[in-house]
């Protein structure tokens, strides 16, 4: 069984959102914000796909993780969705009015999803999203970005999510191979489920870089350098996220999360 705490934290936000950066900065910034913009509808059809999942898994010990992980990505979503009130009210009403209309379009997918696609392709479609945002966190941990200062608008809202994401690498993946475990599968719909949800990380982006009137350009920093090093290693044949190593700092940030936390499970 993994080890993996619940633990129930709500952010203020009461920082002005800040975007008067650099070109490159906005670059790493704007698809942070993207990204914030989606977990509202990608973790709800994450929680739900493990809902119905439960239901195939035999292991009692897989199923005590998704409950965990499906815990974990309740309280995410919900301090994203506050936040995402924030960098709406942060631009105009017609930008804000054009961001709530991508958001309709992805939770459209993702009800779709639920409703018309097969739990394999589903299972699937969650274990992509899990080992690319894995790869990304782990990233992010190696090159200091969860460090206090270091994180994009929204504060230490990244850092508790990136942190859980890395502390629950193991459950989406072991819930495929437990129902699907076909690794071609894994490649195709894995990749088609990262593509199409990074679609919707560049439409939030390319909004909100039209409505400032700037540039959305692509960053190759060593951070980059490293997700997309990691992201590689996961379509290895062999790769199971249960052999990466917590990145040093990571496990004092978890212990930091629960002293701050409401309550922890
Ligand atoms: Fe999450
Ligand atoms: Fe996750």
């Amino acid at each position: 069984m993994a080890d993996i705490t619940v633990r129930k934290l709500r952010f203020d936000f009461a920082d002005p959102i800040d975007l008067d950066m650099s070109d490159e900065d906005l670059g790493e910034v704007l698809p942070a914000l993207g990204l914030s913009m989606t977990m509202p509808y990608l973790e709800p059809y994450l929680i739900r796909t493990m809902k119905v999942a439960l239901k195939s898994i035999t292991n009692p010990e897989l199923a005590a993780d998704v409950r965990h992980f499906s815990q974990q990505e309740g309280h995410h979503y919900r301090n994203h969705a506050e936040f995402n009130v924030k960098i709406r009210d942060y631009f105009d009403d017609t930008t804000a009015a054009e961001l709530v209309s991508i958001e309709e379009a992805l939770e459209a997918d993702y009800q779709r999803f639920t409703r018309e696609k097969s739990l394999r392709f589903n299972v699937t479609y969650a274990e992509g999203f899990e080992a690319m945002t894995c790869a990304g966190a782990l990233a992010m941990a190696e090159h200091g970005l969860f460090d206090p200062g270091s994180t994009p608008p929204g504060g230490e809202l990244w850092a508790w999510h990136m942190a859980e994401e890395i502390e629950h690498r193991t459950v989406a993946f072991n819930v495929f191979e437990e129902l699907v475990g076909s690794y071609p599968y894994r490649i195709f719909i894995g990749s088609w489920s990262q593509y199409h949800y990074l679609s919707y990380i560049g439409r939030f982006a390319k909004c909100m870089a039209n409505a400032l009137g700037r540039p959305l350009v692509r960053v190759h920093r060593p951070m980059q350098r490293t997700a997309i090093r990691r992201y590689l290693k996961t379509w290895n044949p062999r790769y199971n996220p249960a052999e990466i190593d917590m990145p040093q700092g990571v496990e004092e940030l978890l212990t930091r999360f629960s002293a701050m936390a409401e309550t922890t499970r």
